[in-house]
């Protein structure tokens, strides 16, 4: 089958900084795949350069077959409303309320009278586990995890079949984190979404994930996670096998 996210010998620099230098990824229909790789090492930049948000210096960006490097914003503009995405920072406008974010979307995409747009979102908003109280707030009046829970309902809005997460477990605590990891089974469960999240959280990526990408030297290695915790790169073995890691791997691996 075709791959959903498909990237080739992938390129970025920023002046002398090389940042990716010939990285490929592919995620496959279905699953949700993680990003994992030391702060600076690109994963932003991979998840920009993927949404057609940034244009690479070589290689290709194609989505469900369809090479979007070279498209124009007209282009762009209905393949990025055929994906969902919930931004590492600032992912909710702070003048909006909840119900207004989710809307924005919708209003800029879709042709539906005023209480349509209302119902539609506060499905979205509930899908989301958000009470619907909660439709009425301003982000500063949601807790952290509401925050991360209400960027989801937004990048729901148009029924997207391919969700995009940039750390969405940072800084909340582990009970809420890993609330969230059942939100992003579920939702990839019972809306058979393709899910890709970027993250740092090993209990996150061990919960939720198929498979894994991992940066390093501006490339990419890519296995399931069963086989990535072998590989022999040394900043993936302190990833997967450091003193942070030891108990989960013991707890998950039955070692
Ligand atoms: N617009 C830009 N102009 C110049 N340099 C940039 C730009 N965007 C990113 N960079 C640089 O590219 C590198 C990768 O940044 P990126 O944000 O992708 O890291 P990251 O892997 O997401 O890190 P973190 O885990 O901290 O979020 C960094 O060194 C960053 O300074
Ligand atoms: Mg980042």
């Amino acid at each position: 089958m075709e791959p959903v996210v498909e990237v080739r010998g992938l390129v970025n620099r920023f002046g002398r900084q090389l940042v990716h230098d010939g990285l490929d990824m592919q995620v496959a229909e279905d699953e949700v795949f993680g990003i994992v790789g030391g702060s600076g090492s690109g994963k932003s930049v991979l998840l920009r350069t993927i949404l057609g948000l940034q244009r690479p210096q070589a290689g290709t960006v194609s989505l469900r077959g369809r090479d979007i490097t070279h498209l124009s914003e007209a282009q762009l503009r209905p393949i990025k409303a055929g994906y969902g995405v919930a931004f590492q920072a600032g992912a909710l406008y702070s003048g909006l309320t909840v119900l207004e974010n989710v809307q924005l979307p919708m209003i800029e995409h879709l042709r539906l009278p005023p209480t349509a747009l209302d119902g539609l979102a506060l499905l979205k908003i509930r899908l989301v586990g958000l009470p619907e109280d909660a439709a009425a707030k301003y982000p500063s009046q949601l807790s952290g995890g509401m925050v991360k829970r209400a960027a989801v309902a937004r990048a729901l809005a148009l029924d997207p079949q391919l969700l995009f997460l940039d750390e969405p477990t940072s800084g909340l605590d582990p009970v809420s984190a890993s609330a969230f990891d059942d939100l992003v089974l579920y939702l990839q469960q019972h809306l058979r979404l393709t899910i890709v999240m970027i993250t740092h959280d090993l209990d996150s990526i061990f919960r939720t994930c198929n498979r894994v990408g991992v940066i390093v030297d501006r490339r990419m290695e890519t296995d399931t996670l069963e086989r990535i915790v072998d590989h022999p790169n040394p900043w993936i073995q302190a990833y997967f096998h450091g003193e942070r890691a030891r108990a989960r791997l013991g707890a998950g691996h039955g070692a």
